[in-house]
Protein backbone atom coordinates (compact mmCIF):
# COMPACT_ATOMS: atom_id res chain seq x y z
CA UNK A 1 0.00 0.00 0.00
CA UNK A 2 1.13 3.45 -0.85
CA UNK A 3 -0.76 6.20 0.93
CA UNK A 4 -3.97 4.24 0.01
CA UNK A 5 -5.11 0.55 -0.27
CA UNK A 6 -5.79 0.82 -3.82
CA UNK A 7 -2.17 1.59 -4.67
CA UNK A 8 0.66 -1.29 -4.47
CA UNK A 9 3.20 -3.09 -6.16
CA UNK A 10 3.01 -5.98 -7.98
CA UNK A 11 5.62 -8.78 -8.47
CA UNK A 12 7.10 -6.67 -11.51
CA UNK A 13 8.18 -4.51 -9.30
CA UNK A 14 5.18 -1.91 -10.73
CA UNK A 15 2.73 0.30 -9.16
CA UNK A 16 -0.72 -1.07 -9.34
CA UNK A 17 -4.02 0.81 -8.94
CA UNK A 18 -7.36 -1.26 -8.01
CA UNK A 19 -4.88 -4.45 -8.79
CA UNK A 20 -4.29 -2.64 -12.26
CA UNK A 21 -0.94 -2.57 -13.84
CA UNK A 22 0.22 1.35 -14.24
CA UNK A 23 2.74 0.41 -16.63
CA UNK A 24 -0.02 -1.76 -18.61
CA UNK A 25 -1.93 1.12 -18.89
CA UNK A 26 0.28 3.77 -19.97
CA UNK A 27 1.06 1.40 -22.67
CA UNK A 28 -2.62 0.78 -23.61
CA UNK A 29 -3.65 4.68 -23.10
CA UNK A 30 -0.57 6.55 -23.63
CA UNK A 31 0.46 9.41 -21.58
CA UNK A 32 -0.36 11.34 -19.92
CA UNK A 33 -3.60 10.06 -18.50
CA UNK A 34 -5.93 10.20 -15.89
CA UNK A 35 -6.72 6.65 -14.36
CA UNK A 36 -9.70 6.65 -12.12
CA UNK A 37 -10.41 3.05 -9.50
CA UNK A 38 -14.19 3.19 -9.65
CA UNK A 39 -14.83 1.09 -7.17
CA UNK A 40 -13.16 3.36 -4.56
CA UNK A 41 -15.66 6.34 -6.05
CA UNK A 42 -18.70 3.65 -5.25
CA UNK A 43 -17.68 2.66 -1.80
CA UNK A 44 -16.59 6.12 -0.64
CA UNK A 45 -20.24 7.50 -1.85
CA UNK A 46 -21.85 4.42 0.06
CA UNK A 47 -19.67 5.35 3.46
CA UNK A 48 -20.99 9.12 3.11
CA UNK A 49 -25.11 7.83 2.37
CA UNK A 50 -24.49 4.89 5.41
CA UNK A 51 -23.29 7.58 7.82
CA UNK A 52 -25.95 10.19 6.76
CA UNK A 53 -28.46 7.84 7.12
CA UNK A 54 -27.32 6.44 10.08
CA UNK A 55 -26.78 9.70 11.64
CA UNK A 56 -28.84 12.01 10.60
CA UNK A 57 -31.48 10.08 9.93
CA UNK A 58 -33.08 8.16 6.99
CA UNK A 59 -33.92 11.88 4.98
CA UNK A 60 -30.19 12.86 4.76
CA UNK A 61 -28.89 13.14 1.67
CA UNK A 62 -25.26 13.68 0.42
CA UNK A 63 -25.02 15.25 -2.98
CA UNK A 64 -21.35 14.49 -4.71
CA UNK A 65 -19.83 18.33 -5.70
CA UNK A 66 -19.32 17.53 -8.88
CA UNK A 67 -16.65 20.44 -9.62
CA UNK A 68 -14.72 17.99 -7.82
CA UNK A 69 -14.29 16.07 -11.01
CA UNK A 70 -16.78 16.47 -13.91
CA UNK A 71 -17.82 14.82 -16.65
CA UNK A 72 -21.16 12.37 -17.74
CA UNK A 73 -19.80 8.99 -16.37
CA UNK A 74 -20.03 10.65 -13.20
CA UNK A 75 -23.07 11.54 -13.14
CA UNK A 76 -24.17 7.83 -13.67
CA UNK A 77 -22.03 6.43 -10.99
CA UNK A 78 -23.51 9.19 -9.22
CA UNK A 79 -27.12 8.33 -9.25
CA UNK A 80 -26.21 4.35 -9.00
CA UNK A 81 -24.86 5.22 -5.78
CA UNK A 82 -28.48 7.10 -4.79
CA UNK A 83 -26.83 10.19 -4.04
CA UNK A 84 -27.33 13.92 -5.12
CA UNK A 85 -25.35 16.65 -6.72
CA UNK A 86 -24.29 20.02 -6.39
CA UNK A 87 -23.64 21.48 -10.13
CA UNK A 88 -22.52 25.20 -10.37
CA UNK A 89 -22.87 26.12 -14.00
CA UNK A 90 -24.62 25.59 -17.03
CA UNK A 91 -22.09 23.19 -18.12
CA UNK A 92 -21.94 20.99 -15.39
CA UNK A 93 -26.11 20.91 -15.58
CA UNK A 94 -25.70 20.19 -19.30
CA UNK A 95 -23.67 17.16 -18.42
CA UNK A 96 -25.65 16.02 -15.65
CA UNK A 97 -28.63 16.43 -17.87
CA UNK A 98 -26.88 14.27 -20.82
CA UNK A 99 -25.99 11.41 -18.17
CA UNK A 100 -29.69 11.21 -17.15
CA UNK A 101 -28.89 12.74 -13.66
CA UNK A 102 -32.52 12.94 -12.04
CA UNK A 103 -33.39 16.64 -11.94
CA UNK A 104 -34.85 17.20 -8.67
CA UNK A 105 -31.71 15.69 -6.76
CA UNK A 106 -29.61 18.44 -8.60
CA UNK A 107 -28.82 21.48 -6.36
CA UNK A 108 -27.91 24.64 -7.99
CA UNK A 109 -24.72 26.82 -6.30
CA UNK A 110 -22.61 29.58 -7.98
CA UNK A 111 -22.23 32.97 -6.46
CA UNK A 112 -22.99 34.69 -9.98
CA UNK A 113 -25.98 32.82 -11.85
CA UNK A 114 -26.82 34.60 -14.80
CA UNK A 115 -30.46 34.88 -16.17
CA UNK A 116 -29.09 31.93 -18.97
CA UNK A 117 -28.29 29.78 -16.44
CA UNK A 118 -31.59 30.74 -14.58
CA UNK A 119 -33.50 29.84 -17.37
CA UNK A 120 -31.55 26.72 -18.47
CA UNK A 121 -31.49 25.52 -14.70
CA UNK A 122 -35.63 25.42 -14.50
CA UNK A 123 -36.11 24.32 -18.20
CA UNK A 124 -34.16 20.98 -16.49
CA UNK A 125 -36.62 21.60 -13.35
CA UNK A 126 -33.47 21.71 -11.56
CA UNK A 127 -35.13 20.38 -7.69
CA UNK A 128 -33.56 23.33 -5.93
CA UNK A 129 -31.56 26.51 -6.32
CA UNK A 130 -29.29 27.35 -3.69
CA UNK A 131 -29.49 31.67 -3.38
CA UNK A 132 -26.51 33.50 -3.06
CA UNK A 133 -27.82 37.25 -2.70
CA UNK A 134 -30.47 39.33 -3.19
CA UNK A 135 -30.47 39.79 -7.06
CA UNK A 136 -30.05 36.61 -7.70
CA UNK A 137 -33.55 36.01 -5.47
CA UNK A 138 -35.06 38.11 -7.41
CA UNK A 139 -33.97 37.36 -10.82
CA UNK A 140 -35.18 33.91 -9.61
CA UNK A 141 -38.74 34.90 -8.47
CA UNK A 142 -39.03 36.52 -11.90
CA UNK A 143 -38.52 33.57 -14.07
CA UNK A 144 -40.57 31.71 -11.58
CA UNK A 145 -43.42 33.56 -11.95
CA UNK A 146 -43.17 33.96 -15.55
CA UNK A 147 -43.51 30.16 -15.41
CA UNK A 148 -45.98 29.76 -13.13
CA UNK A 149 -44.22 27.79 -10.76
CA UNK A 150 -42.77 27.80 -7.27
CA UNK A 151 -38.85 27.12 -6.95
CA UNK A 152 -37.48 25.48 -4.36
CA UNK A 153 -34.76 26.95 -2.85
CA UNK A 154 -32.22 27.57 -0.37
CA UNK A 155 -29.95 30.43 0.66
CA UNK A 156 -26.41 30.72 1.18
CA UNK A 157 -25.24 31.75 4.52
CA UNK A 158 -21.89 33.13 5.82
CA UNK A 159 -21.09 30.93 9.53
CA UNK A 160 -17.99 33.33 9.96
CA UNK A 161 -15.28 30.70 10.13
CA UNK A 162 -11.69 30.47 9.13
CA UNK A 163 -11.10 26.71 8.59
CA UNK A 164 -7.07 27.35 8.61
CA UNK A 165 -6.73 25.88 5.08
CA UNK A 166 -5.38 27.71 2.08
CA UNK A 167 -6.66 30.95 1.51
CA UNK A 168 -7.95 30.37 -1.90
CA UNK A 169 -10.41 27.61 -0.60
CA UNK A 170 -11.39 29.29 2.13
CA UNK A 171 -15.29 30.51 1.38
CA UNK A 172 -16.80 30.86 4.96
CA UNK A 173 -15.28 33.89 6.34
CA UNK A 174 -17.29 37.11 6.57
CA UNK A 175 -15.20 38.53 4.34
CA UNK A 176 -16.04 36.13 1.31
CA UNK A 177 -17.83 36.43 -2.42
CA UNK A 178 -20.18 33.91 -1.57
CA UNK A 179 -23.17 34.21 0.49
CA UNK A 180 -24.65 36.23 3.85
CA UNK A 181 -22.98 36.61 6.57
CA UNK A 182 -24.46 36.61 10.13
CA UNK A 183 -23.14 38.81 11.85
CA UNK A 184 -23.71 41.64 9.56
CA UNK A 185 -27.01 41.41 10.18
CA UNK A 186 -27.22 40.50 5.70
CA UNK A 187 -28.61 36.71 6.29
CA UNK A 188 -30.97 37.66 8.76
CA UNK A 189 -32.69 40.25 5.69
CA UNK A 190 -32.42 37.45 3.67
CA UNK A 191 -34.51 35.23 4.99
CA UNK A 192 -37.11 37.45 5.56
CA UNK A 193 -36.63 39.02 1.78
CA UNK A 194 -36.86 35.15 0.58
CA UNK A 195 -39.89 34.50 3.23
CA UNK A 196 -41.67 37.08 1.22
CA UNK A 197 -40.59 36.91 -2.18
CA UNK A 198 -43.50 35.29 -4.57
CA UNK A 199 -42.69 32.35 -6.49
CA UNK A 200 -39.80 30.76 -4.60
CA UNK A 201 -39.90 28.63 -1.75
CA UNK A 202 -37.90 28.71 1.04
CA UNK A 203 -37.14 25.63 2.09
CA UNK A 204 -33.76 25.85 4.68
CA UNK A 205 -29.80 27.07 4.50
CA UNK A 206 -26.53 25.89 3.62
CA UNK A 207 -23.45 26.91 4.56
CA UNK A 208 -20.16 25.59 2.99
CA UNK A 209 -16.79 26.55 5.08
CA UNK A 210 -13.92 25.47 2.55
CA UNK A 211 -11.81 22.68 1.50
CA UNK A 212 -9.10 20.29 2.25
CA UNK A 213 -9.60 20.59 6.28
CA UNK A 214 -8.30 17.97 8.47
CA UNK A 215 -10.03 19.27 12.04
CA UNK A 216 -13.11 18.74 13.35
CA UNK A 217 -13.71 21.47 14.85
CA UNK A 218 -14.71 24.16 12.46
CA UNK A 219 -17.08 22.02 11.12
CA UNK A 220 -18.56 21.79 14.03
CA UNK A 221 -18.65 25.55 14.79
CA UNK A 222 -20.23 26.21 11.22
CA UNK A 223 -22.72 23.97 12.38
CA UNK A 224 -23.42 24.95 15.77
CA UNK A 225 -23.87 28.22 14.12
CA UNK A 226 -26.11 27.31 11.99
CA UNK A 227 -28.61 25.57 14.16
CA UNK A 228 -28.14 28.73 16.79
CA UNK A 229 -29.41 30.84 13.39
CA UNK A 230 -32.08 28.54 12.90
CA UNK A 231 -33.44 28.98 15.78
CA UNK A 232 -33.35 33.17 15.77
CA UNK A 233 -35.08 32.72 12.51
CA UNK A 234 -37.27 30.82 14.13
CA UNK A 235 -37.94 33.37 17.06
CA UNK A 236 -38.10 36.75 14.68
CA UNK A 237 -39.88 35.25 11.51
CA UNK A 238 -41.81 31.93 13.19
CA UNK A 239 -40.32 29.93 10.47
CA UNK A 240 -38.72 26.38 10.75
CA UNK A 241 -35.83 25.66 8.56
CA UNK A 242 -36.73 22.45 6.85
CA UNK A 243 -33.32 21.67 5.40
CA UNK A 244 -29.78 22.29 6.49
CA UNK A 245 -27.43 21.43 3.79
CA UNK A 246 -23.71 21.82 5.33
CA UNK A 247 -21.03 21.75 2.65
CA UNK A 248 -18.39 19.73 1.95
CA UNK A 249 -14.86 20.60 2.56
CA UNK A 250 -13.44 17.25 4.15
CA UNK A 251 -9.29 16.94 3.72
CA UNK A 252 -8.02 14.22 1.61
CA UNK A 253 -4.29 12.62 1.84
CA UNK A 254 -2.09 13.55 -0.53
CA UNK A 255 1.03 12.60 1.07
CA UNK A 256 2.23 10.48 3.73
CA UNK A 257 2.51 13.54 6.16
CA UNK A 258 -1.38 13.75 6.05
CA UNK A 259 -3.85 12.00 8.40
CA UNK A 260 -6.33 9.50 6.93
CA UNK A 261 -9.96 11.05 8.05
CA UNK A 262 -12.54 8.35 9.26
CA UNK A 263 -15.26 10.40 7.18
CA UNK A 264 -18.29 8.17 9.32
CA UNK A 265 -17.08 9.11 12.64
CA UNK A 266 -16.35 12.67 11.65
CA UNK A 267 -20.24 13.45 10.30
CA UNK A 268 -21.08 11.13 13.78
CA UNK A 269 -19.43 13.81 15.70
CA UNK A 270 -21.08 16.77 13.18
CA UNK A 271 -24.67 14.86 13.87
CA UNK A 272 -24.67 14.90 17.76
CA UNK A 273 -23.52 18.22 17.67
CA UNK A 274 -26.39 18.97 15.30
CA UNK A 275 -29.20 17.08 17.34
CA UNK A 276 -28.07 18.29 21.06
CA UNK A 277 -28.65 21.74 19.60
CA UNK A 278 -31.51 21.47 18.23
CA UNK A 279 -33.04 19.80 21.25
CA UNK A 280 -31.45 22.09 23.51
CA UNK A 281 -33.02 24.73 21.32
CA UNK A 282 -36.52 23.38 20.90
CA UNK A 283 -36.47 23.21 17.04
CA UNK A 284 -37.14 19.96 15.19
CA UNK A 285 -34.37 18.52 13.20
CA UNK A 286 -33.50 19.76 9.35
CA UNK A 287 -33.17 17.41 6.88
CA UNK A 288 -29.55 17.59 6.62
CA UNK A 289 -27.50 17.32 3.25
CA UNK A 290 -23.98 16.92 3.07
CA UNK A 291 -21.76 17.90 -0.06
CA UNK A 292 -18.42 16.53 -0.64
CA UNK A 293 -16.72 16.78 -3.52
CA UNK A 294 -12.61 15.87 -3.07
CA UNK A 295 -13.00 13.04 -0.04
CA UNK A 296 -14.83 11.20 -3.03
CA UNK A 297 -13.05 11.08 -5.93
CA UNK A 298 -9.16 12.57 -5.23
CA UNK A 299 -8.18 9.26 -3.82
CA UNK A 300 -9.77 7.18 -6.53
CA UNK A 301 -7.06 8.76 -9.22
CA UNK A 302 -3.90 9.27 -10.18
CA UNK A 303 -2.00 10.81 -13.25
CA UNK A 304 0.65 8.85 -15.87
CA UNK A 305 3.12 10.78 -17.49
CA UNK A 306 6.09 9.77 -19.45
CA UNK A 307 9.62 11.28 -18.41
CA UNK A 308 11.90 12.83 -20.61
CA UNK A 309 14.53 14.99 -19.78
CA UNK A 310 16.25 14.64 -16.35
CA UNK A 311 18.47 17.84 -15.60
CA UNK A 312 20.88 18.03 -12.83
CA UNK A 313 21.60 21.83 -11.95
CA UNK A 314 24.75 21.01 -9.84
CA UNK A 315 24.83 22.73 -6.59
CA UNK A 316 20.66 23.70 -7.65
CA UNK A 317 18.19 21.09 -7.93
CA UNK A 318 17.35 17.57 -10.91
CA UNK A 319 14.42 19.03 -13.02
CA UNK A 320 12.54 15.70 -13.75
CA UNK A 321 10.34 16.93 -17.04
CA UNK A 322 6.84 15.03 -17.98
CA UNK A 323 4.48 15.24 -20.85
CA UNK A 324 1.96 16.96 -18.51
CA UNK A 325 2.21 19.35 -15.95
CA UNK A 326 0.16 22.35 -15.32
CA UNK A 327 -2.39 21.87 -17.87
CA UNK A 328 -3.70 18.42 -16.45
CA UNK A 329 -2.67 19.97 -12.56
CA UNK A 330 -2.41 23.21 -11.81
CA UNK A 331 -3.18 22.81 -7.92
CA UNK A 332 0.91 22.91 -7.35
CA UNK A 333 1.45 26.08 -9.19
CA UNK A 334 -1.94 27.65 -8.05
CA UNK A 335 -1.92 26.26 -4.40
CA UNK A 336 1.47 24.89 -3.59
CA UNK A 337 -0.37 21.57 -3.12
CA UNK A 338 1.72 18.64 -2.31
CA UNK A 339 1.84 14.96 -4.06
CA UNK A 340 3.13 11.77 -4.16
CA UNK A 341 5.22 10.95 -7.04
CA UNK A 342 6.10 7.43 -7.79
CA UNK A 343 8.25 6.25 -10.69
CA UNK A 344 5.59 3.46 -11.80
CA UNK A 345 8.10 0.92 -13.70
CA UNK A 346 10.42 1.28 -10.44
CA UNK A 347 7.86 1.06 -7.55
CA UNK A 348 10.15 -1.63 -5.58
CA UNK A 349 13.00 0.33 -5.86
CA UNK A 350 13.90 3.22 -3.14
CA UNK A 351 12.74 6.92 -3.33
CA UNK A 352 16.71 8.11 -2.80
CA UNK A 353 16.29 11.41 -4.81
CA UNK A 354 14.93 14.51 -4.29
CA UNK A 355 13.74 16.55 -7.38
CA UNK A 356 11.41 19.12 -8.91
CA UNK A 357 8.96 17.60 -11.22
CA UNK A 358 8.24 20.17 -13.84
CA UNK A 359 6.13 19.79 -16.71
CA UNK A 360 6.61 21.05 -20.51
CA UNK A 361 4.33 24.01 -20.88
CA UNK A 362 6.84 27.55 -21.24
CA UNK A 363 6.71 28.69 -17.92
CA UNK A 364 9.32 28.26 -14.74
CA UNK A 365 5.98 28.10 -12.78
CA UNK A 366 4.76 24.77 -14.30
CA UNK A 367 5.73 22.54 -11.85
CA UNK A 368 3.70 19.64 -10.22
CA UNK A 369 6.28 19.47 -6.98
CA UNK A 370 9.15 20.20 -5.43
CA UNK A 371 11.80 18.69 -2.84
CA UNK A 372 10.16 15.28 -3.92
CA UNK A 373 11.45 12.09 -3.25
CA UNK A 374 11.38 10.15 -6.01
CA UNK A 375 13.33 6.81 -7.52
CA UNK A 376 15.75 7.82 -9.57
CA UNK A 377 14.22 9.11 -13.08
CA UNK A 378 15.33 8.19 -16.57
CA UNK A 379 14.01 9.33 -20.16
CA UNK A 380 11.26 7.17 -20.80
CA UNK A 381 10.09 6.15 -17.07
CA UNK A 382 6.50 6.16 -16.33
CA UNK A 383 5.64 8.38 -13.51
CA UNK A 384 2.32 8.45 -11.48
CA UNK A 385 1.40 11.64 -9.55
CA UNK A 386 -1.52 9.88 -7.09
CA UNK A 387 -4.50 10.76 -5.53
CA UNK A 388 -5.46 13.34 -8.60
CA UNK A 389 -8.93 12.29 -8.95
CA UNK A 390 -10.05 15.90 -7.36
CA UNK A 391 -9.76 19.30 -8.74
CA UNK A 392 -6.89 18.59 -11.70
CA UNK A 393 -9.38 16.87 -14.92
CA UNK A 394 -12.19 19.53 -13.93
CA UNK A 395 -9.26 22.32 -14.08
CA UNK A 396 -7.43 21.59 -16.60
CA UNK A 397 -6.29 23.95 -19.63
CA UNK A 398 -5.36 23.93 -23.02
CA UNK A 399 -2.57 26.01 -22.11
CA UNK A 400 0.75 25.89 -24.71
CA UNK A 401 -2.23 24.09 -26.82
CA UNK A 402 -1.88 20.89 -25.31
CA UNK A 403 -4.55 18.68 -25.18
CA UNK A 404 -6.24 17.37 -22.20
CA UNK A 405 -5.26 13.88 -21.34
CA UNK A 406 -8.25 10.92 -21.01
CA UNK A 407 -10.22 9.38 -18.23
CA UNK A 408 -9.73 6.03 -17.90
CA UNK A 409 -11.77 3.88 -15.13
CA UNK A 410 -10.69 0.91 -13.78
CA UNK A 411 -12.87 -1.90 -11.86
CA UNK A 412 -12.37 -5.02 -10.93
CA UNK A 413 -9.03 -5.61 -12.87
CA UNK A 414 -10.39 -3.94 -16.46
CA UNK A 415 -9.82 -0.97 -17.89
CA UNK A 416 -11.89 1.15 -20.37
CA UNK A 417 -11.82 4.75 -21.39
CA UNK A 418 -14.75 7.49 -19.59
CA UNK A 419 -13.31 10.26 -21.28
CA UNK A 420 -11.16 10.30 -24.70
CA UNK A 421 -7.89 12.02 -24.98
CA UNK A 422 -8.77 15.47 -26.58
CA UNK A 423 -7.23 15.87 -30.72
CA UNK A 424 -5.29 18.60 -32.04
CA UNK A 425 -8.68 18.82 -34.36
CA UNK A 426 -10.77 19.25 -30.98
CA UNK A 427 -8.81 22.30 -29.77
CA UNK A 428 -8.83 24.13 -33.07
CA UNK A 429 -12.62 22.55 -33.84
CA UNK A 430 -14.06 26.05 -32.52
CA UNK A 431 -11.83 28.57 -34.21
CA UNK A 432 -13.50 30.21 -37.02
CA UNK A 433 -10.69 32.43 -38.66
N1 LIG B 1 -19.98 22.82 -1.76
C1 LIG B 1 -19.62 24.02 -2.20
C2 LIG B 1 -20.58 25.10 -2.20
C3 LIG B 1 -18.31 24.23 -2.67
O1 LIG B 1 -17.95 25.42 -3.09
C4 LIG B 1 -17.40 23.15 -2.69
C5 LIG B 1 -16.03 23.33 -3.19
C6 LIG B 1 -17.84 21.90 -2.23
C7 LIG B 1 -19.13 21.76 -1.76
C8 LIG B 1 -16.95 20.68 -2.22
O2 LIG B 1 -15.86 20.86 -1.38
P1 LIG B 1 -14.81 19.64 -1.18
O3 LIG B 1 -15.54 18.54 -0.44
O4 LIG B 1 -14.38 19.22 -2.53
O5 LIG B 1 -13.71 20.25 -0.40
N2 LIG B 1 -9.95 23.98 -6.62
C9 LIG B 1 -9.64 23.83 -5.21
C10 LIG B 1 -10.84 23.43 -4.41
C11 LIG B 1 -11.98 24.42 -4.57
C12 LIG B 1 -13.21 24.00 -3.80
C13 LIG B 1 -14.39 24.72 -4.31
N3 LIG B 1 -15.62 24.43 -3.65
C14 LIG B 1 -8.51 22.81 -5.06
O6 LIG B 1 -8.04 22.28 -6.06
O7 LIG B 1 -8.07 22.54 -3.94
Amino acid sequence: MIIHSHFDVNEKGHLTIGGVDTVDLANEFGTPAYILDENVIRENCRTYRRAAAEYFGEDALPLYASKALCFTGIYKIAAQEGMGVDCVSGGELYTAKKAGFPAEKIYFHGNNKTDKDIRDAMDMGVGTFVVDNHEELCAISKEAKKRGITQRILLRITPGIDPHTHRAVVTGNVDSKFGNPIVTGQAMEIVKAALQTEGVHLVGLHCHIGSQIFDLEPFSDAASIMVRFIADIKRECGFEVEELNLGGGFGVRYTEYDREIDYASSIRDIASIVTGFCKENDISMPRVILEPGRSLVAAAGITLYTVGSVKEIPGFRTYVSVDGGMPDNPRYALYQSQYTAVIANKANQAKDQRVTIAGRCCESGDLLGENMELQSAERGDILAVLVTGAYNYSMASNYNRLPRPPIVMVKDGKARIAVKRETYEDITANDVL
